[in-house]
């Protein structure tokens, strides 16, 4: 019988995971499908509930779920503990075991490059949602200190209490200390949405030097202003469909036990940008 997987959120009808999952299933032959299921803020309980009524095999959660999600566990790994936020889930005759794909699918690109980043410093401008699994991902591997700058305080003050609850150093700049100061960090993540369609730059980018490794985690375009000025000052860049990339091939690999596909992902993921 095909086996049904989801990605489940609002919105989601730009989602790059269908796409991503069904070119897995079809490489590899197996008789598995992945849909779309728009469940709004307020009605996930009800949409877990139609979830398991088609005995979904797994789903993926999105924004605004990742969160909420945890409470409707059964089981959750490591990461999921460490984020307090899941991403991937397995049905396993009703009981949902979650895990958290973003944060290894993070760190993934750095590791590739063979980058250490123990004991580095890193600057990470925003604290949105994107940001608790790169905390949780930088603390795994033991950072010196995360300083995070955002626009709104608030919001930062919030993540540097997660991140020191979880055994990093951790502290606040506004964002235009943060590009006067930025070369006295070995990493600067992008985890705002700025950047995104070609419009605007997080930081000012006069400071970033050839030691900097900068990685934007928005991936349209592919070249962010952030990017673009990076590679101008000679930094190593990270780009954001890596991680993209990375954290669906380890949430295929969770469901089906099979190495995940990545030269065809990566063709249908930059096929689409
Ligand atoms: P989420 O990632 O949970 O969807 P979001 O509301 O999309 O959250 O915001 C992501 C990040 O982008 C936040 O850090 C946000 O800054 P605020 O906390 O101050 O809202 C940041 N962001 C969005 N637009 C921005 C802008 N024009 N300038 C600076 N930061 C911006």
């Amino acid at each position: 019988m095909t086996k049904t997987y989801a990605i489940i959120g609002d919105p989601i009808d730009h989602s790059f995971s269908p796409a991503l999952h069904n070119t897995a299933f079809l490489f590899l032959g197996l008789d598995c499908t992945y849909i779309a299921y728009r469940i709004p803020k307020g009605e996930l309980e009800y949409g877990i509930e139609a979830l398991k009524k088609i005995d979904i095999s797994g789903f993926n959660v999105t924004i605004p779920h990742k969160i909420d999600m945890m409470k409707f566990l059964d089981e959750s790994d490591t990461e999921c503990k460490l984020a307090g936020a899941t991403n991937t889930i397995v049905n396993e005759n009703g009981r949902l075991k979650g895990y958290n794909t973003d944060v290894d699918g993070f760190l993934d690109p750095i590791k590739k490059r063979k980058i250490d980043s123990k004991d580095s410093d890193v600057l990470l401008i925003g604290a949105g949602g994107a940001a608790r699994a790169i905390i949780a991902g930088f603390s795994k591997e033991k950072v010196h200190k995360i300083t995070i700058a955002n626009r709104t305080r608030e919001r930062a003050e919030e993540l540097i209490r997660f991140a020191q609850e979880i055994g990093l150093k951790s502290d606040y700049l506004d964002l235009q200390s943060a590009g006067e100061v930025v070369n006295r960090y070995k990493f600067i993540v992008n985890a705002t949405s700025v950047g995104l369609k070609g419009i605007g730059c997080p930081i000012s980018t006069r400071n970033i030097t050839k030691n900097s490794i900068v990685y934007d985690i928005v991936y349209v375009p592919v070249e962010t202003p952030l990017i673009e000025q990076s590679k101008i000052q000679g930094a190593t860049i990270i780009y954001g469909w890596e991680m993209l990339l990375a954290q669906a091939m380890k949430s295929f690999e969770i469901w089906t036990g099979k190495p995940a596909p990545y030269e065809a992902m990566k063709l249908t993921l930059l096929g689409r940008f």
